[in-house]
């Protein structure tokens, strides 16, 4: 066993694999084949995904759903889904037709600014500083030209400068916030470097001038920030309460309409409730953002300092009941592209796109919202009605079943079986060796 080793990432990929299975593995040649088995026949397109990491030695799949009938501002979209939770695709593609029989989604891009941050420390008075401010822009702008001159000719660019001074933190820290637009792009790379190109050119500029160096003015590091409060997407869905039917029809549509106000407002008010019910949305959101190959982190590491954006987390949908009608809603900061970076490398996220009709950023901003309201308007629906184990189990049972390699007529029987049995692996292979066994006496006594 040799559990540690240097120079690993020199090694070729089946040299990674091959040391990997035989130091961590009880049957090396069993997983080493399975390991290739997930390679991508085509080399060429193998290499591609090789490239988005570094020590890959396979590929790990995730299942690629569609989602069909999404009218979003009058456009009908059938919406990828990359996800490994079963149900939601289900939920989501049955709110997009509840809601397409009731007018849709209705979507507005309200900003599309994103930011990074110059970090440095400085010594010296405020004031000089702000004094500096006007001429020191001029000169990172300056320096940054070259970079910026490509995505000015697309649109976008560095939008403005601003000096905040760091409060309850370490003392003497400053930054330097740099706004920026980056058109279709989702502009990581883009912003990171130009930050570089002006830190550097920050550090000059303070050595230029007396007032900065006797400051001592420092720089620490640069980086764009990943709160992007005013890249913002509006997505809602209204009708009049008289329209909500609800699941089984069990409650009227004003009972099941205030009740679903009910929960709306309690996760607005409970931390506990509203980090499950944003996660909810992010079922939804995320799916989408990674089957258009963008970054979900970035996007929830957003919308969950976005959610606490007055120092309590709360939900980020809002529910109004107003002159019978129910009004659903969400602001929602979503940083995505649809050019650069995976979106054009990822053959299954270029895909994606084309599904999509290859949309705008801000398009794909007001599908990906759609889609966690929507999830979101579900999971409530079935919640503050039936319950979400029913439809969760009815999934549940079917993965087992098709784990336990169940027939059409065992996967029929189990599903009567189950309508109000609690549902476990060990129920299920249990009714199945029942079935089985009952199966065989019978073909026995036929025989
Ligand atoms: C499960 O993945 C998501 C839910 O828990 C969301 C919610 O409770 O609102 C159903």
């Amino acid at each position: 066993m040799q559990k540690s080793i240097s120079g690993f990432s020199k090694l070729s990929k089946r040299g990674k694999l091959r040391w990997m299975v035989e130091n961590f593995f009880k049957d090396p040649e069993l997983v080493m084949n399975e390991l290739k088995s997930y390679w991508l026949r085509d080399e060429e397109q193998q290499k591609i995904l090789d490239g988005f990491s570094e020590n890959t030695i396979s590929n790990y799949h995730l299942p690629f759903s569609v989602s069909p009938n999404w009218l979003i501002n009058g456009t009908t979209y059938c919406v990828p889904m990359v996800i490994e939770e079963s149900s939601v695709v289900a939920a989501a593609s049955s709110a997009a037709k509840y809601w397409q029989s009731r007018g849709g989604f209705k979507a507005e891009v309200l900003g599309i600014e994103k930011l990074g941050q110059i970090h440095f420390t400085f010594e010296g008075r405020e004031e000089d500083l702000r004094n500096k401010l006007p001429d020191l822009e001029t000169s990172l702008r300056k320096d940054a030209a070259e970079l910026t001159a490509n995505m000015e000719k697309r649109g976008g660019g560095v939008q403005r400068i601003e000096l905040k001074k760091l409060v309850g933190g370490p003392q003497h820290c400053y930054t330097l916030v740099v706004f920026f637009h980056t058109a279709d792009s989702m502009g990581a790379n883009f912003i990171n470097s130009v930050l570089e190109v002006m830190a550097e050119s920050l550090r000059t500029y303070a050595e230029d001038h007396q007032e900065l160096q006797k400051g001592n003015l420092t720089v620490l590091m640069a980086i764009l920030s990943n709160l992007t409060p005013d890249c913002l997407v509006r997505v809602s869905v209204e009708a009049p309460i008289s329209q909500l039917a609800c699941p089984g029809n069990q409650i009227s549509p004003d009972e099941f309409a205030q009740r679903f106000y009910l929960a709306v407002a309690i996760a607005k008010a409970d931390p506990y409730r509203a980090t499950t019910h944003n996660k909810g949305i992010f079922n939804g959101v995320d799916a989408v953002v990674i089957a258009t190959g963008n970054d979900f982190r970035a996007v929830e590491a957003c919308g969950h300092a976005y959610a606490a954006r007055d120092g309590q987390y709360r939900s980020l949908s809002n529910c109004s009941i107003d002159g019978g009608v129910f009004r659903f809603w969400m602001d929602l900061p979503l940083a995505v592209g649809t050019v650069g970076g995976l979106t054009t490398l990822h053959p299954m996220a270029r895909r994606s796109l084309e599904l999509l009709d290859n949309p705008s950023a801000t398009s794909l901003m007001q599908i990906a919202g759609s889609v966690g309201l929507a999830q979101n308007f579900a999971a409530l629906r079935s919640l503050v009605t039936i319950g979400i184990q029913q439809g969760h189990m009815r999934m549940h049972l079917s993965n087992i079943l098709s784990r336990l390699e169940a027939t059409e007529k065992e996967i029929k029987e189990a599903l009567v079986h189950f309508a109000d049995r609690a549902v476990s692996h060990t129920a299920v292979q249990e009714f199945l060796q029942l079935v089985r066994s009952r199966t065989k006496i019978e073909g026995d006594l036929r025989v």
